[in-house]
C-alpha cells in the first residue's frame, strides 16, 4: 500500500508518496504559512490532493513541528507555529477523507532513519534534527519512546545557558537557540549588521543583513567562507555538548544527526565530536555512543510519517 507522508516544519510543508521500502515516488513542497492553523491545514489539504490525483494511496501520516498529545490527535503547543491545543487529527481527518496518523516531526524523521537510514538495527537510538529549531526523538528496541503525555524528546528546550537568548517557547537559553538553523541565521545577521569585515563576503552575496538565512550560511561555509565555517563550528560545538548531556541521561548506542543544518556534514560533526568527547561524563571508562549523519536528507520526516501511518493500519498501536 502506498502512503502519503507530510512534514510540517517551521519553514516548509513537504509531502510525498512513499512505498513500503521507504522510497519517495513523488514529492511536493510549499512554504509553511506560519500565521494561522487554518492556513497550515489548507496547505496540507492542497499537497495531499495534488499527490492523490496521481497515485492510489491508502493512508496519510503527518509529522508536525509541535507537541502532540498521548492520543496523537491534538497539537498542544508549538514554539514555531500558531498551534495551541489544535485538534489537528479531527480537523484534517474530516477534510482528507483517508485514515490519518499524526506525530511530532522529529519523531517521524527519527522513525525513517531507524527503518531505512542511518539508524537501522540500532538498539537505543537518539535522533536530533537541526532545522528551524532542534527536534528530538528516542527509539528503543524498535519502539518510539513517547513519555507519559506524548511529549518526550523535546531536547531543544533544555536550558543550556541560564538567562541566555530568548526562545519562542517562552524560556531563555534553550539548546535550540545555540544549535539550529535559527541560531546560524541570528548570529550571521548580527555580524552583518555590525558591519563586521568578516561578514563582508556573505553580505555581498545575499544583499542585506535581514535577508540572510541559515541555508545561506551553510552554502557559504561549504564554499569556504571563514566566518560561516566558524558559525557552523559554534553550532557543532553546542551540538556536541548537548549530545554529551543526552548520553548522560539516556546512554544510547547511536546519535543520528539530521535536519537542514546537517547537510554541511563534517563542518558540523567534527566540532560536535570534539565537544562530545571532551564533555561526556565518565569518558574513557564507557563505550561512547556513535555519532552519525542522517541518510535520508530532507525527506526523512515525510518518509517516517508515511511509514508510521501505514504501520498504524497494519498493526494498530497498543496503548499501555
Ligand atoms: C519543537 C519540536 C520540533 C522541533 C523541530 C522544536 O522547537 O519544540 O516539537 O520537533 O522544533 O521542528
Ligand atoms: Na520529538
Ligand atoms: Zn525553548
Amino acid at each position: 500500500m502506498l502512503a502519503i507522508g507530510v512534514d510540517i516544519g517551521g519553514t516548509k510543508v513537504a509531502a510525498g508518496v512513499v512505498d513500503e521500502q521507504g522510497t519517495v515516488l513523488e514529492r511536493v513542497q510549499l512554504p509553511t504559512p506560519t500565521h494561522s492553523p487554518g492556513a497550515v491545514e489548507d496547505a496540507v489539504v492542497d499537497v495531499v490532493g495534488r499527490l492523490r490525483a496521481r497515485h492510489v494511496v491508502g493512508v496519510v501520516g503527518v509529522g508536525a513541528a509541535g507537541w502532540v498529545d498521548t492520543d496523537q490527535s491534538v497539537v498542544r503547543f508549538s514554539p514555531h507555529l500558531a498551534w495551541r491545543n489544535e485538534p489537528i487529527r479531527e480537523r484534517l481527518g474530516r477534510r482528507l477523507d483517508l485514515p490519518l496518523l499524526v506525530d511530532n516531526d522529529a519523531n517521524a524523521a527519527a522513525w525513517a532513519e531507524y527503518r531505512f537510514g542511518a539508524g537501522r538495527d540500532s538498539s537505543v537510538m537518539v535522533c536530533i534534527t537541526l532545522g528551524t529549531g532542534i527536534g528530538g526523538a528516542v527509539v528503543i528496541n524498535g519502539a518510539m519512546f513517547r513519555g507519559r503525555y506524548g511529549m518526550a524528546g523535546e531536547f531543544g528546550h533544555m536550558t543550556v545557558v541560564p538567562g541566555g537568548h530568548v526562545c519562542p517557547c517562552g524560556n531563555r537559553g534553550c539548546w535550540e537557540q545555540y544549535s539550529s538553523g535559527n541560531a546560524l541565521e541570528r548570529d550571521a545577521r548580527q555580524l552583518a549588521e555590525a558591519r563586521s569585515p568578516q561578514a563582508h563576503a556573505l553580505l555581498e552575496a545575499v544583499g542585506s543583513a535581514d535577508r540572510i538565512t541559515g541555508p545561506d550560511v551553510s552554502a557559504a561555509a561549504l564554499a569556504g567562507d571563514p566566518m560561516c565555517v566558524e558559525l557552523i563550528s559554534d553550532v557543532g560545538h553546542w551540538l556536541g555538548l548537548g549530545l554529551a548531556n543526552l548520553a548522560a541521561a539516556l546512554d544510547p548506542e547511536l546519535f543520528v544527526v539530521g535536519g537542514g543544518v546537517s547537510e554541511v556534514g563534517t563542518l558540523l560533526t567534527e566540532p560536535a565530536q570534539r565537544a562530545f568527547d571532551r564533555t561526556l561524563t565518565g569518558r574513557g571508562f564507557r563505550p561512547p555512543a556513535r555519532l552519525a549523519l542522517a541518510e535520508l536528507g530532507n525527506s526523512a520526516g515525510l518518509i517516517g510519517a508515511a511509514d508510521l501511518a501505514r504501520q498504524s493500519i497494519d498493526q494498530p498501536p497498543v496503548r499501555a
